[in-house]
């Protein structure tokens, strides 16, 4: 069984985007958006921040107002889409109930779309055009997959969960690879069934979903999921110690998918479409 080291090809992405960033005429510039003082939110966007300084890329983030409106948080993302000084925009989700994130998401400017969440990146991925951004969790996980030579095409591939930031892109990405994608989410009928086909299994769900002897022999297993078990300690969707004598490859978590989420994110803020 071999780890799926996310946190050293991490590092190489990294150490790739420093060099691009180097090359660019333009200075990059990432605009984070953080609303409200969500404790998890608050770490995310400070890892963020931090990567991009490691790659020199300049990063501002935006605090605002749990109680901030919609009409309100749209005009800060309007004069971000108009700023030139700024190349790439990130609301940082969840965003509070009382604000629709699809409105919010749907006035970034594509070019500046650095998580892929826009109408028109989103639509790019799903019709087989160029999207100036692919979403970060999935595009990590695909590098981690080439990096280990894994064969995509013709594999099959078992996604469990469909949210717009992991699972349905994923989907897209292992389609546009060639892949045969099943979806599987909380009103899947027997998802065991559908796990045990999987040469590919993502896992992004949130809680312990993959603990059994579920997993075909040899398959390469991708653990999207982080949280702290009843017992305070880091842990992932897949029960690891049991999943790992049958799956050739497997993601640790914490060390697997979250680093090459952030060297993704990077390299999305290093594309400048001024
Ligand atoms: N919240 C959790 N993951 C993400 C992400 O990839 N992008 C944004 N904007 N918010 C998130």
């Amino acid at each position: 069984m071999i780890i799926l080291d996310g946190k050293s090809l991490s590092l190489k992405v990294l150490e790739k985007v420093k060099k691009r960033v180097e090359t660019l005429s333009v200075e990059p510039h990432l605009v984070v958006i953080l609303v409200g003082d969500n404790a998890a939110s608050k770490i995310y966007v400070n890892n963020k921040k931090k990567a991009a300084e490691k790659v020199g890329i300049r990063s501002t983030i935006i605090e605002l107002e749990e109680n901030i409106s919609e009409e309100e948080l749209i005009s800060v993302v309007r004069k971000l889409n108009d700023d030139d000084n700024v190349t790439g925009i990130l609301v940082q989700l969840p965003l509070p109930a009382h604000i629709d994130k699809n409105k919010i998401i749907t006035v970034i400017s594509p070019k500046k779309d650095v998580d892929g969440f826009t109408p028109e990146n989103v639509g790019r991925l799903v019709t087989g055009l160029e999207p100036y951004y692919y979403p970060a969790t999935p595009q990590g996980i695909i590098m981690l997959l080439d990096e280990y030579n894994i064969p995509i095409e013709g594999a099959e591939a078992v996604i469990i969960g469909r949210s717009n930031i992991v699972g349905r892109p994923m989907a897209q990405m292992l389609l546009r690879r060639n892949a045969t994608v099943t979806m599987c989410h909380s009103y899947t009928k027997d998802i065991e069934s559908k796990i045990k086909t999987a040469d590919i299994l993502v896992s992004a769900v949130g809680k312990k979903i993959v603990r059994c002897k579920m997993v075909k022999k040899n398959s390469v297993v991708i653990d999207v999921g982080i949280f702290r078990d009843t017992n305070g300690k880091i842990t992932g969707d897949v029960d690891f110690d049991y999943v790992s004598s049958s799956a050739g490859y497997i993601t640790p978590v914490p060390g697997g998918v979250g680093p090459m989420t952030i060297a993704s994110l990077m390299y999305n803020s290093s594309k400048v479409y001024l």
